[in-house]
């Protein structure tokens, strides 16, 4: 009975984790459900070697037990068996499995790494609204910005793709190493500080449907306090649906206040948040003095700062202390700085903020 009972509360706490675990593959956060071209191949590469050490597990423990079993030492029986020291075909043997094993493993990986490096389509044209399509992607404490070269877009948090087309990536970071990952289309690509790096992905139009259009991004770069809070979200579109976003934001007006505590709020922001943040897509600052995201789309984001639900309340908490939210972030408290009036209207104008009106 008492083992009945044991046995029933090792399958509920079995039962529990399987289901806890099962939340982790969502469609738009997970390496396991890839969603694209490179993330199918990392994936297949991944099950190939797991199912090679699968099958030297196997082998191991079925050889690790027959000794076990079969040579045990038996009662009123002293004899040693045969001894196998020093056996030359077994040496060979276990040298030469292993070394065929380790090949199997090295070709698929090292033709895909120079595959998945291949980044000759973008130095190939000049132009880039000719060749291909580039982004480069830069990494900051804790925030993200893509900029789209040739059109003289910028966006921040949101990376805008489209579907069933290599985009090529320069990766970079402006102060300490981040990681870019977008678990369920490829990655992970250091962000230096000193160099560029340089890769592609791609995603499937039907994966991208079935996970409503967005994927999200992580930094995989333990890189200071609010690493686990770096997110940033994709948005894979149809190609049409890109190039309309593009021509929208590269020609997007500032956004008109559309009331007096709006227009009062782009008053303070003029005053007090203008020198790191850009309010248009096509802002031509140059990149050092782009020091905080821009906001251009702010009213259409799904996040403050990338990870408080989407509304007032939020932004004017944020605004007042950021560092109780992000520690380490870099955006200065405003709290003390400005009336809760001034916060107010200020929240108004950011939330109506959107690209191309
Ligand atoms: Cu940036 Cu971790």
């Amino acid at each position: 009975m008492k083992q009945r009972l044991q046995k029933g509360s090792l399958l509920f706490i079995v039962t529990l984790f399987m289901a806890a675990l099962s939340g982790c593959g969502k469609p738009y956060l997970s390496a396991l459900d890839p969603a694209g071209e490179v993330a199918r191949k990392q994936y297949d590469l991944m099950m190939w070697s797991v199912w090679i050490m699968v099958f030297v597990m196997v082998v191991v423990f079925a050889v690790f037990l027959t000794v076990l079993i079969r040579f045990r030492r038996k009662k009123g029986d002293e004899s040693i068996p045969k001894q196998v020291s020093g056996n030359h075909k077994l040496e060979i043997l276990w040298t030469i499995i292993p070394i065929v094993l380790l090949i199997l493993i090295a070709i698929p990986t090292i033709s895909q790494v120079f595959s998945l490096g291949d980044t000759k389509a973008m130095d190939k044209k000049k132009d880039a609204k000719q060749g291909a399509l580039i982004v480069k992607v830069r990494a900051s404490l804790y925030w993200w910005e893509f900029e789209y070269p040739g059109y003289g877009v910028v966006t921040s948090q949101e990376l805008v793709v489209p579907t069933n087309q290599k985009v090529y990536f320069q990766v970079k970071a402006s102060d300490v190493k981040h990681s870019f990952w977008i678990p369920s289309v490829g990655g992970k690509m250091d962000a230096n500080t000193d160099n560029i790096n340089k890769f592609w992905l791609e995603i499937d139009d039907q994966k991208a449907e079935d996970a409503g259009n967005v994927f999200y991004g992580k930094c995989a770069e333990l890189c200071g306090p609010s690493h686990a809070l770096m997110d940033f979200r994709v948005k894979a579109v149809p190609q049409d649906e890109f190039k309309a976003w593009i021509s929208n934001m590269k020609n997007a007006k500032e956004t008109k206040p559309a009331s007096a505590l709006a227009q009062e709020g782009q008053d303070v922001f003029k005053k007090s948040c203008i020198s790191c943040h850009a309010v248009t897509p096509n802002d031509t600052r140059p990149e050092q003095a782009r020091t905080a995201p821009n906001l251009a789309t702010f009213g259409e984001r799904e996040k403050v700062a990338g990870i408080l639900d989407h509304d007032e309340a939020n932004l004017k908490n944020w605004i007042k202390d950021p560092e109780k939210y992000k520690p380490g972030t870099k955006m200065p408290a405003f709290g003390d700085k400005l009336s809760d009036r001034q916060i107010d209207a200020l929240a108004a104008y950011l939330m109506q903020m959107k690209a191309g009106e």
